[in-house]
């Protein structure tokens, strides 16, 4: 929770249930900043509207907290320029040239980490809405066990969803309801253990999250990385692995696609080598220039396992993925689930399902993919006119974009050193790369993640400190986008 609450644009460390209530909670937060000076005078607060929706709390409570601190004297309310820090009072005079015992708080809080949605804009009342019919209405027994692959309101829900959404071609018998992305894998490694009667080898495109590789390996596999360009993964590297895990909407982290005549490659390379495509299609509903590339299981069913997860069209915090099986891998899977039981909570699977079922997930992704659009449009925008020497890259797409920065990757680490001693939170490309000293220098920057309100100052941040970091980047110019 707190983690939420403090990547709130005006870093809040808010900490609900840490024995307060959420307004007192509010106005110690708000206090908190005022004194340490996280919020300076002058600041304007967003409005009592835009803090309640951001922090997931009341109006009514959102307004009494800021009431106490106007009385209080931290803030000031004019008619016209809403909430603002008020000045401060002059300080006393100093009795001692010792140094204060207390120390500030590290200023923390521009998050642009990829990986992540907007939290704020979570469809609470769309979520408490289904529950509350989920609860009245589902008959005692959908609380008993649920079936090992999931509810099969959740698989019927999704294989149509899937069908419509990403192309994929699939029946709810073929489908698996899994806590998240990476336990996905997991299964799909104990699936193809079973299947092949040994430990495999596992391709990964070469940049890629690099956690996954080493799960495959913890689960008794083997991995290596192939390099990937501006068509996606290089498929003729491929010899006889057992599979390859591949994110062909949107590679990760590039932000390449997987072009038509690779992926027509990389089917005839399965169907070859009899061995299995991963299809991780994290971010598969976001395109903002075109239709979404249907997924690349609707080309090949018998050999394509897809991955899809709610983490970036809702929250990481539901886990709540999926797994779309080929038939010639249902009687390893009931091998490899034979001990287990379902993996996520039949009533958040009944919701989902229900949201799916009455169109509240489409629109939800719909009013994500305008806002979504606009920040990335913003980011470009910014390094067009500001950074000159900077080329954004990747297509109109997902969550995150790579901004590379004319330099070599040994910068890497200062660069980022500097970022986070003022408070910006972003990744470099280079641990995504087998070989780090080989990247080019670039940051992998997520604009998803701030709250609406926040992201302009989150963006004003970045790229003011990249300014003032790079050489040459003090004229307006021509940084671009390029994919
Ligand atoms: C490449 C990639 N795949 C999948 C996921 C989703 O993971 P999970 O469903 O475990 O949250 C992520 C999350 O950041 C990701 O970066």
């Amino acid at each position: 929770m707190e983690d939420k609450w403090s990547r709130w644009g005006l870093d809040l460390h808010l900490r609900p249930g840490a024995g307060r209530g959420l307004r007192a909670g509010l106005e110690h937060a708000l206090r908190d900043a005022v004194r340490s000076g996280r919020l300076p005078p002058g600041t304007r607060l967003p409005s009592s509207r835009t803090l309640a929706h951001d922090l997931g709390i009341s109006r009514g409570t959102v307004t009494q907290a800021l009431d106490q601190l106007v009385a209080e004297g931290y803030l000031e309310s004019k008619s016209r320029s809403g909430i603002r820090v008020a000045p401060r009072p002059a300080a006393p005079p100093t009795e001692t040239t010792q140094p204060s015992p207390v120390t500030l708080p590290p200023v923390r809080g521009i998050d642009l980490r990829s990986g992540f949605p907007d939290l704020a804009a979570f469809p609470r009342r769309e979520w408490l809405a289904a529950t509350r019919h989920i609860l009245q209405t589902a008959p005692n027994t959908a609380l008993g066990y649920p079936d090992r692959t999931g509810t099969i309101e959740l698989r019927q829900a999704l294989a149509e969803y899937l069908g419509r959404v990403r192309g994929v071609i699939t029946t709810p018998a073929h489908i698996v309801i899994c806590a998240g992305y990476a336990h996905a894998l997991r299964l799909v490694c104990q699936v193809l253990h079973h299947h092949i009667a040994c430990a495999g080898m596992f391709a990964f495109e070469d940049p890629t999250e690099p956690d996954y590789p080493r799960l495959v390996e913890q689960m008794g596999h083997r991995a290596r990385r192939i390099a990937v360009d501006r068509d996606g993964l290089i498929v003729e590297a491929l010899t006889n692995e057992t599979a390859v895990v591949v994110t062909p909407a949107h590679q990760y982290p590039l932000g390449v696609t997987l072009s038509s005549a690779r992926r027509v490659e990389l089917v005839s390379w399965a169907r070859r080598a009899d061995g299995f495509i991963v299809e991780d299609d994290y971010d598969g509903e976001f395109r903002y220039d075109r239709q979404p590339v249907g997924a690349l299981q609707g080309m090949a069913p018998d050999r394509v396992i897809y991955v899809g997860t709610t983490s970036k069209t809702i929250a990481p915090g539901l886990r709540l993925a999926w797994l779309v099986l080929p038939s010639s891998l249902m009687i390893p899977l009931r091998e490899a689930t034979r001990w287990d039981e379902s993996y996520v909570n039949v009533i958040d699977q009944l919701v989902l399902a229900r949201l799916i079922q009455t169109g509240e997930l489409d629109r939800h992704v719909r009013r994500c993919r305008t806002r979504y659009r606009r920040r990335r449009d913003l980011l470009g925008k910014a390094v067009t006119r500001q950074l000159p020497h900077g080329r954004l890259f990747g297509i109109a797409a997902g969550l995150h974009a790579v901004l590379r920065l004319p330099a070599d990757a040994d910068l890497e680490v200062p660069l980022l050193g500097y970022l986070a001693e003022r408070g910006i939170l972003v990744e470099g490309i280079s641990s995504f790369y087998h070989r780090p000293e080989e990247s080019p220098l670039a940051l992998v920057i997520g604009y998803a993640t701030p709250a609406d309100h926040a992201y302009s100052s989150a963006l004003s941040a970045l790229i003011n400190a990249l300014r003032e970091r790079m050489p040459g980047d003090n004229a307006a110019g021509c940084g671009r986008w390029e994919s």
